[in-house]
């Protein structure tokens, strides 16, 4: 079942929307903009963040939006099919889903530990299997359908000291350019989108010189704002916007271009 205490018992009347880490710092913004443009959003989180899912839960509610939030962990398939039958009971299937948990472990090379290295291809690259795997069929069945898959410039050019995290993030995109050719046909499209360095606690967790030396190499000279990353979710969510599908989509202030 969903996380109990929903606060506002009005959900908006549209399609169900689950995001991944959608208490997270891009997360959050994803759902609010969703919430905003209708779907009707259910957030996941982590087990463990039950407590902080109660009190960003009403946050929301404070701002006049009804978003459900769902525990379950992304890195095991079948906490993923227990929380995927949950929303369909209590929501309906999921005619969008965004996989946007993810975590950094960032070491250099030499000094990467086996657990770090399978920590983070296990939640933000098996996630994406755990997760699409158990919505597919129903989208497949409902002839709608969208997926957006939330990886990084770092996926796209790599990055020092995160060896795990870019071959999480550039696997994200060759499932995405997979499942856009089998859902094709079927009125589904699959989407990555990549952004740079964004304002959020995990870019905050870097030692302040690095991250300091990187927003200068950035061309516009700052960091990207959660929204800005929603704004391209919402783009690829609208169903105007159906014959953009394989793309990957950069949000990075000019940091890579391909
Ligand atoms: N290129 C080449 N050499 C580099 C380098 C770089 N970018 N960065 C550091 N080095 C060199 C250093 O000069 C140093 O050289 P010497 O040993 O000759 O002195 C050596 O590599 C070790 O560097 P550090 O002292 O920085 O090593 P450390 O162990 O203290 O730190 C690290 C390693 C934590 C990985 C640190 O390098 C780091 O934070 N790197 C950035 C990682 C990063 O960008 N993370 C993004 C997190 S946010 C995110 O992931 C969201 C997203 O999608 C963008």
């Amino acid at each position: 079942m969903t996380d109990s205490n929903t606060v506002a018992a009005q959900q908006p009347a549209g399609r169900v929307a689950l995001v991944t880490g959608g208490i997270g710092g891009i997360g959050t913004a994803i759902c609010r903009r969703l919430a905003q443009d209708g779907w009707r959003v259910v957030a996941n989180h982590h087990p463990s963040e039950q407590e902080a899912a109660v009190a960003w839960r009403n946050d929301l509610a404070g701002e006049g939006l009804t978003v459900d939030t769902i525990a379950g962990d992304v890195s095991d398939f079948e906490d993923c099919g227990r929380m995927i039958a949950a929303i369909k009971a209590d929501q309906g299937p999921v005619a969008a889903l965004i996989n946007c948990a993810g975590i950094t472990r960032d070491k250099t090379f030499k000094k990467m530990e086996e657990a770090q290295w399978r920590a983070v291809i296990d939640v933000n690259l098996n996630s994406v299997f755990n997760v699409t795997r158990q919505v597919w069929e129903d989208m497949l069945e409902a002839g709608f359908g969208r997926v957006v898959n939330i990886s990084s410039v770092n996926g796209q050019r790599g990055q020092f000291g995160q060896a795990n995290y870019a071959a999480a993030k550039a696997g994200m995109h060759g499932i995405t350019m997979t499942l856009a050719q089998e859902g094709a046909a079927k009125g589904i499209t699959v989407n990555t989108i990549s952004p740079g360095y964004v304002e959020t606690a995990m870019t905050l967790a870097m030692r302040d010189d690095v991250r300091e030396a990187i927003v200068a190499s950035v061309p516009m000279r700052r960091m990207g704002r959660p929204d800005e990353i929603a704004s391209a979710v919402a783009f690829l969510l609208d169903e105007a916007n159906g014959y953009v599908t394989g793309a990957n989509l950069p949000v990075n202030g000019g940091l890579f271009m391909h």
